[in-house]
């Protein structure tokens, strides 16, 4: 599978924190119902590698591993199921690591010295990552003249105000954000207010009718 082309496809990625993984397989559901069959399940909680599995095990979603700072994370992502690794930053370890399982590596990058490392390990796609405060959009399409060949996924101060200018810049793969699954909602067992969520974040990226 294309995984590039497949977040592509999406174009919204769900930034999740689970602190329980009993809670991974409704949200799953929650997602799907919703029509977005994609998740960044962060390893910010003890309870991501098996939230990732729970996820991946289901054969329909499209799951991340998000917030890996180590090696040994990127093996725990990869063991659970996960199909793609993002980091907050551009670690060279990490990136590797991801290259030896086979799996797909999109690290941050913000900066154009930051962007340039990361080609030279061999990557035309970044996170860009904290996307609010690194210049937004604006910095984005600035990037991009220089560096025509790479795609973003910005992530980080999103939402429903403003995905739409992301979603604009040709060179924004896919936006990233957490304000579909709130976290007050997973813990309250609200899973059907996730899919409106879901289902109105993913209206935001349709054309108007
Ligand atoms: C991330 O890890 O990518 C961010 O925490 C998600 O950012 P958001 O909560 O501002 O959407």
């Amino acid at each position: 599978m294309d995984i590039l082309a497949a977040l592509a496809e999406a174009r919204l990625v769900p930034v999740v924190v689970l602190d329980d993984a009993k809670d991974a397989a409704p949200l799953a559901e929650a997602l799907v119902a919703g029509g977005l069959p994609v998740a960044e399940v962060t390893f910010r909680t003890a309870a991501a590698q098996d939230s990732i599995r729970a996820m991946a095990d289901r054969g329909d979603m499209l799951v991340g591993a998000g917030t890996v700072l180590t090696p040994e994370q990127v093996d725990q992502a990869v063991a659970a199921g996960a199909s793609y690794v993002v980091s907050p930053g551009l670690s060279r370890a990490v990136v590797e690591r991801c290259r030896e399982h086979g799996v797909l590596a999109l690290p941050g990058a913000v900066t154009a010295t930051e962007i340039q490392a990361a080609l030279e390990l061999g990557l035309t796609t970044v996170k860009f990552f904290p996307a609010g405060t690194s210049g937004g959009a604006a910095a984005i399409s600035a990037l991009s003249a220089p560096f025509g060949g790479v795609r973003f996924v910005p992530t980080g101060g999103i939402g429903p105000t403003n995905v739409q200018d992301y979603l604009g810049i040709p060179a924004v793969a896919a936006v990233g954000g957490s304000w579909m699954v709130p976290k007050d909602r997973v813990r309250s067992g609200d899973f059907a207010g996730i899919t409106a969520l879901t289902a109105e974040a993913v209206a935001l990226t349709r054309p108007a009718a």
